[in-house]
């Protein structure tokens, strides 16, 4: 078994590990799970304590150990970035599959208009509602933005366009866009036209903030967080096949709070069958539009029927392959819900990379939650395809004939894929683990 993991490229993976101070996947609470909002967590997490007592257990980040540099080539970000950055982490949950992007302008030492992205699909791109903030205030202007301004018409016109008309003196960006219709453009457009632009103050904290979307926009599929609640022992359903609730209410709300920071929510057939789940959001504040829910079941063993196939809830997807019974194909379309037929697997089931690039492309999702179960969770490790876990780890021993947290056949520890812990927090009575694929040892085992 050849186990691939931690793919992407340098950058992106030193934004991950960054990450870990500025939580890409979903709730980021600066002390244990279900934190206050900060300008780090931008509000995703709605700012609900639930009144759990939380404390840090243990925080290692990969990034500050000795022969790593914490900071990032570019140091900290300049005050008006740093409150453009916070205005982007607010725009998080309205934002995609748009980028989330903050932008200030600045006159003289004043801050004259600020400005966040959306909501997706009518609101404003972050500079324009910065530039409609500060009026004529903004001639002579230096805007700072968090992501390279765009340069082609989509939803809204070009914002190199509108800053232009306002007479922005400066432009300082923290972040190139990777997306193929920006890469770069919307720089060059500006200096063609007298601008003066400087790129890379916050570049590290833009990437951080932004890893899911410069995933997505890089590789073309959705970054994923796969997720999952334990036993201390490493079990996801007990001998008896019950799983309702491994872990309690505080670990609970914030799966939820997960969920409603991502575009799709993904299960596999054997989760469906034994758990009939809704895969809503619910104990957390609702996003403006919900999350998919994804299906996949290669076989369409999965009947239309439940929760999870009420289009009032909220949209059901089932990706399946060539093999499903084209009569159940027609029971989930009856339903409501949408069909992807795509090629099986390597190992059977649903192509997990090309599941992952239709729901970026043709569903807008920059973020997918995987929540299982073992069978996906193990299809995805296999193939490289997860970039952060989220693990709830509840006190309790389920023994080894409970369910394990993965369906991996693993040899021995050479060939163990390793990841890093990036958060480690209490939640509730829980523990909630971060981790991120760890980067490639060198020859020499160092990492
Ligand atoms: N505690 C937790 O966090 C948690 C979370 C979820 C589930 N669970 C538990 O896990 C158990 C279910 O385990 P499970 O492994 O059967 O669930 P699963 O991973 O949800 O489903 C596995 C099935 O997904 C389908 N599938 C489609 N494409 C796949 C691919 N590329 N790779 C792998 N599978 C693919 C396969 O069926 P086809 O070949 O028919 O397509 C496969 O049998 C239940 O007891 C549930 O309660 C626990």
């Amino acid at each position: 078994m050849r186990v691939r993991m931690g793919e992407g490229t340098a950058v992106e993976r030193r934004a991950a590990r960054s990450a870990s101070r500025t939580h890409p996947g979903g709730p980021a609470p600066r002390r244990g799970c279900g934190g206050g909002t900060t300008a780090r967590d931008g509000g995703e997490n709605g700012g609900e304590n639930g009144g759990e007592s939380v404390e840090d257990i243990q925080v290692r980040d990969p990034a500050t150990e000795p022969g790593r540099t914490g900071a990032g080539p570019t140091g900290d970000p300049s005050a008006p970035m740093r409150r453009a950055l916070q205005l982007a982490a607010e725009a998080r949950p309205v934002a995609p599959p748009w980028p989330w992007v903050g932008c200030v302008l600045v006159r003289d030492g004043q801050v004259v208009g600020e400005g966040r992205t959306g909501p997706y699909p009518g609101g404003p791109h972050a500079e324009v509602a910065a530039l409609t903030a500060a009026g004529p205030a903004a001639r002579g202007a230096t805007a700072y933005v968090t992501l390279e301004p765009c340069d082609h018409h989509g939803n809204t016109p070009p914002c190199t366009d509108a800053l232009l008309a306002a007479g922005v003196a400066e432009v300082v960006v923290a972040q190139g866009d990777p997306d193929p219709r920006v890469a770069g453009r919307g720089l060059a457009r500006l200096r063609a036209a007298g601008v003066a632009v400087r790129v890379g103050d916050g570049a590290d904290a833009a990437a951080a903030m932004l890893a899911p979307y410069l995933h997505q926009r890089r590789t073309g599929r959705a970054y994923v967080v796969a997720k999952w609640a334990s036993s201390l022992d490493g079990r996801v359903a007990g001998a008896d096949g019950s799983a309702r609730w491994i872990t309690g209410p505080a670990a609970r709300a914030d799966a939820h709070r997960l969920r409603a920071a991502s575009q799709a929510v993904v299960v596999g057939s054997g989760t469906v069958l034994a758990d009939r789940p809704s895969l809503t959001v619910r104990d957390a504040p609702s996003p403006p539009r919900p999350p998919w829910r994804v299906v996949l079941d290669g076989r369409g063993r999965v009947p239309a029927t439940g929760p999870l196939f009420d289009p009032e809830l909220a949209p059901t997807l089932v990706c399946t392959t060539g093999a499903a019974p084209p009569e159940r194909v027609a029971e989930w379309r009856r339903r409501g819900a949408q069909v992807e037929v795509v090629p099986a697997g390597p190992g059977g089931g649903v192509d997990l990379a090309e599941v992952l690039s239709r729901l970026a492309g043709r569903y807008g999702v920059v973020q997918a939650m995987v929540e299982g179960g073992p069978g996906v969770h193990a299809g995805l490790v296999r193939a490289g395809l997860v970039d952060r876990f989220v693990v709830y780890v509840a006190g309790a021993l389920l023994g080894r004939d409970a369910r394990p947290a993965l369906d991996l056949a693993v040899p021995g520890l050479e060939s163990a894929p390793r990841l890093v812990v990036v958060e480690a927090a209490v939640c509730g009575g829980d523990a909630r683990l971060v981790l991120e694929p760890a980067p490639a040892a060198e020859p020499d085992g160092r990492p």
